[in-house]
């Protein structure tokens, strides 16, 4: 499997994203400036994987500090400036959180080792949760299914085996998908250059459209399921997710598809009643005026960049958990998956 984040003794790689399919390099992350870079930046990217890279942020963070009286007081600030490298998927910020009230109490001298076992342990979960997804989601799909999908939910996205792309991997195993239609997802490309990669690294069957060809697609019949993944989900199953899904998820419902959003729990956030609560991060213009360098509008045009948007619970189909599927009314469902989960996104491990 790719490995979007590997560690040595002292450093952090991290696959640099912005490069593939065409090279494979590593950026070799020392401090919580390269880390914070490299999240902004997008060389790592995905709601799961920007938590665990940031968790390994604190770690860098830790290991430049020595121990002292404002040891906690730095690493805290440096922790806020990890926390808000990138605002929608909250995943980084529970993450974070979630490490910070458990290294509450340890030894300055011991943190270090701490921050580090903890961000590994992460990893392993995240990559559980997401083979718990897979099995999840895989019956809800009928036999040689031809789904479409946005943007990049696998491997790269998630340190395992993908949330959206996991039940797609698995569902193909089961014989349950016949294709994939492949949503290129402009302006960065994510599905042309990494979900395109992957699939046909695993060998199924990946076509690649443009992101304004699925209406006609789904009109004519050829599109029997969405699946996508998420970056924030809110108790009422309001869902960010990147640009583009909002209308997929309008063209599923108009056509009768079956739209379903894939996610682990370490994705809901119960505190936010609803979608328009989420903070959605806005881009630089020079994304959608050129890429890589090579323009694509004239130069200086005004741009409009949102990194993500908001699809209403209503129009969800499932989402699947790794806890279980939950159906509307996302109030009651989310909340009872969420119910006895020891990493809820909840106001007291969130702030603690
Ligand atoms: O801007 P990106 O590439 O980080 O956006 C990623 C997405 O929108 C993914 O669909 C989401 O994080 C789910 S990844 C399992």
């Amino acid at each position: 499997m790719i490995e979007p984040i590997r560690v040595t003794s002292d450093a952090v790689e991290i696959l640099d994203q912005r490069q593939l399919p065409e090279r494979r390099t590593y950026l070799s992350c020392t401090g919580p400036d390269d880390i914070i870079h490299a999240i902004q930046t997008l060389a790592v990217r995905g709601a799961p994987a920007i938590g665990v890279a940031g968790v390994y942020g604190l770690w860098l963070a830790s290991r430049k500090l020595t121990p002292r009286d404002k040891f906690w007081d730095e690493l805290a600030a440096e922790k806020e400036r990890i926390k808000s490298a990138r605002p929608t998927a909250v995943n980084l910020a529970w993450a974070i959180d979630r490490v910070w009230a458990q290294a509450q109490g340890i030894r300055q001298a011991d943190v270090a080792r701490f921050l580090k076992k903890a961000a590994e342990t992460l990893a392993e979960e995240e990559r559980q949760r997401n083979v718990r997804i897979a099995a999840n989601g895989a019956p809800l799909l009928l036999p040689q299914s031809r789904v479409l999908t946005h943007c990049n939910t696998g491997s790269l996205a998630t340190v395992g085996v993908g949330t959206a792309l996991g039940v797609i991997r698995e569902g193909f195993g089961q014989g349950r998908i016949g294709s994939v239609w492949v949503d290129e997802t402009r302006p960065l490309l994510q599905g042309s250059r990494l979900t395109a990669w992957e699939l046909m690294q695993d060998r199924i069957p990946a076509t690649l459209i443009t992101d304004n060809m699925a209406a006609s697609l789904m009109a004519q019949k050829r599109v029997d399921a969405v699946i996508v993944g998420a970056d924030r989900i809110c108790a009422n199953g309001d869902t960010a997710n990147k640009i583009g899904t909002y209308g997929l998820a309008v063209l599923a419902y108009y056509h009768g598809i079956p739209f379903y959003v894939a996610a682990p729990l370490s994705t809901v956030d119960l505190d936010l009643a609803h979608g328009s609560a989420i903070p959605i991060e806005e881009r630089g213009a020079d994304e959608v005026r050129s890429f890589r360098g090579v323009p694509v509008a004239p130069s200086g045009v005004y741009v409009y960049n949102p990194a993500f948007d908001v699809t209403p619970g209503h129009l969800i189909t499932a989402i699947i958990t790794d806890r279980g599927v939950a159906r509307r009314p996302y109030e009651l469902s989310l909340a009872a998956l969420m119910e006895n989960e020891p990493n809820t996104n909840r106001e007291g491990e969130r702030h603690a």
